[in-house]
């Protein structure tokens, strides 16, 4: 993992490989952003204009890289592009500038160290400056033999024009370190194969984590299950050489006031079972499991920032096959609430392992539920690849679930459950069936999940299926394959809720 430290050098002073400044699209070409001036200097103050020469503009995401002159202890600058001036001298959105470093790092692969000379103005510019540059400095390289030097993250980031011995500065350079860790290895179990990663593997990274961080861990394993009748978890995972698991990792504070349950959707692969998904289809499958993941660094996360709040995950896992012991369309389960769910259509699988989590945490009566899952395709279709949907049965709390999104740049949007759609999920045989009415595909698996949620308890599903597995050319922070979608804001919720500032 990439190292980070706030420095107290100066940008001409600094020793590295590589010099990252800002540069801005002015009304006549590009400006260098503040936190650049030493930088400025070395280049006789053209290095605006150096940068237009080669190109530049200062447009989002442009990086340009320039030798540096005498003056400078680094023998490259790379500056990167923040956009359009803003209105306020140099008073960037947070995303803004942690797109930028997250671009500037990207640009880097390879490079040992580098210092980040991007406009600090605050506590708050530091922390999204070290989160996108530390998330930013992302590979996954665990499968190829020959990584060679090209596809090794930045090692090392100093970041510049912080104050390394103001705690407020010292506290968000370690918020940002620990969130980026758990983010990237959500992002890595995201990307490990399916046939690596499987619900039993996927409990034992779990195990080994609750270990490291001091956190309660139980396991139930299939015969657990079986006991416990979880008749929608079971279903799920019955088609599969790899038994499923329902993970509770909780994480609890002496002084706590609320708790909060998130759980995760963890298919390890999905096939789509005896629905089986044409080709095209399901080689992406492997990020299924994303919810879970984002559940479990959330969690991680949570601990290592020992806040003030009790959280506990339930990662729901299974893998979807399709065999001679897997559910058939037309089967009926017996879900751990008790409620039959005829099951007409195998691929709509996730639902079926989340509702028997939410009736099982709702037992708990936490203060709220959080779900997260990559649900639907219709989801996708609504809202596209990078965002979100948010549903719940709360409209404050789904209001400040988008809010908290918006402030930690996630992109999201809030979601109706228009009653009416429950009938299409009406069933001969059992009490509900997992499938409904194509048109608003993502609101129905919304509905249905909202039927194993306990009485009374505020709760919000989080459709992360766009999102949270990026298959286009990387941008700002995000790199290809797992993002760590959503794990942003459940955190910041935590935060919040440790706070007291929520209900
Ligand atoms: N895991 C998929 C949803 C998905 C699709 C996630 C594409 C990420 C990318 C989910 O289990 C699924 O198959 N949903 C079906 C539901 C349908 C059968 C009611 C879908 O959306 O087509
Ligand atoms: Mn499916
Ligand atoms: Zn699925």
């Amino acid at each position: 993992m990439t190292a980070l430290t706030l420095s107290t050098s100066g940008a001409a002073t600094l020793r590295a490989d590589a010099l990252v400044i800002g540069i801005a699209k002015g009304p006549k070409g590009p400006v260098v952003t503040s936190g650049a001036e030493a930088v400025d200097k070395a280049f006789d103050g053209k290095l605006a204009s150096v940068l237009e020469t080669l190109g530049a503009t200062g447009a989002e995401g442009e990086v340009t890289k320039v030798p540096a002159l005498s003056g400078l202890k680094t023998p490259v600058v790379l500056a990167v592009g923040l956009g359009p001036v803003p209105e306020k001298d140099d008073v960037w959105a947070a995303e803004t500038l942690r797109r930028a470093a997250g671009a500037a790092a990207r640009a880097l692969t390879g490079t040992k160290k580098a210092g980040f000379a991007l406009p600090v103005e605050s506590v708050e510019d530091a922390e999204a400056i070290a989160e996108g540059a530390l998330l930013g400095a992302y590979n996954f390289t665990a499968y190829q033999e020959d990584k060679g030097d090209t596809k090794q993250p930045l090692a090392e980031i100093a970041l510049l024009g912080a104050k390394p011995r103001d705690k407020a500065f010292k506290a968000a350079a370690e918020r940002a370190i620990a969130l980026a860790e758990e983010i990237n290895r959500a992002r890595d179990l995201v990307n490990t194969p399916p046939n690596d990663l499987y619900p039993e593997s996927f409990a034992a990274v779990a195990q080994a984590a609750a270990k490291e961080h001091g956190l309660k861990i139980q396991i139930l394993d299939e015969k657990a299950l079986v006991k416990g009748n979880y008749g929608g978890i079971l279903g799920v995972g019955a088609g599969s050489a790899h038994g499923p698991r329902l993970v509770k990792i909780s994480y609890t504070h002496s002084k706590a006031e609320k708790s909060l349950a998130y759980i995760g959707k963890g298919i390890t692969y999905d096939s789509g079972g005896i629905s089986l998904k044409p080709a095209g289809h399901n080689e992406t499958m492997k990020c299924d499991m994303a919810g879970a993941a984002a559940v479990f660094a959330a969690v991680v996360a949570v601990a290592r920032l020992g806040l003030k709040v009790n959280v506990t995950g339930w990662l729901a896992l299974a893998e979807n096959m399709p065999s001679g012991t897997a559910t058939r369309p037309g089967d009926v389960l017996r879900m751990y609430s008790g409620k039959t769910v005829e099951v007409l259509n195998t691929d709509a699988e996730g639902r079926l392992v989340l509702a028997d989590a939410l009736a099982r945490a709702s037992e708990e009566n936490p203060d709220a539920i959080v779900d997260v899952a990559t649900l639907t395709g219709a989801m996708m279709m609504a809202l596209g690849n990078r965002t979100f949907g948010i549903m719940g049965n709360d409209e404050s709390f789904r209001t400040a679930i988008h809010e908290i999104a918006e402030e930690v740049g996630e992109q999201s949007w809030p979601m109706p459950l228009p009653a009416e759609l429950r009938k299409g999920m009406a069933s001969e045989t059992a009490d509900i069936a997992n499938m409904g009415e194509r048109m608003g595909g993502g609101l129905v698996a919304g509905l249905f999940l909202q039927e194993f949620v306990g009485e009374d308890i505020a709760w919000a599903h989080l459709d992360i299926a766009g999102p949270a597995f990026h298959e286009a050319a990387p941008f700002g922070y995000t790199p290809k394959g797992g993002t760590g979608s959503s794990i942003r804001t459940l955190v910041k919720l935590a935060e919040r809720t440790a706070d007291g500032d929520l209900g």
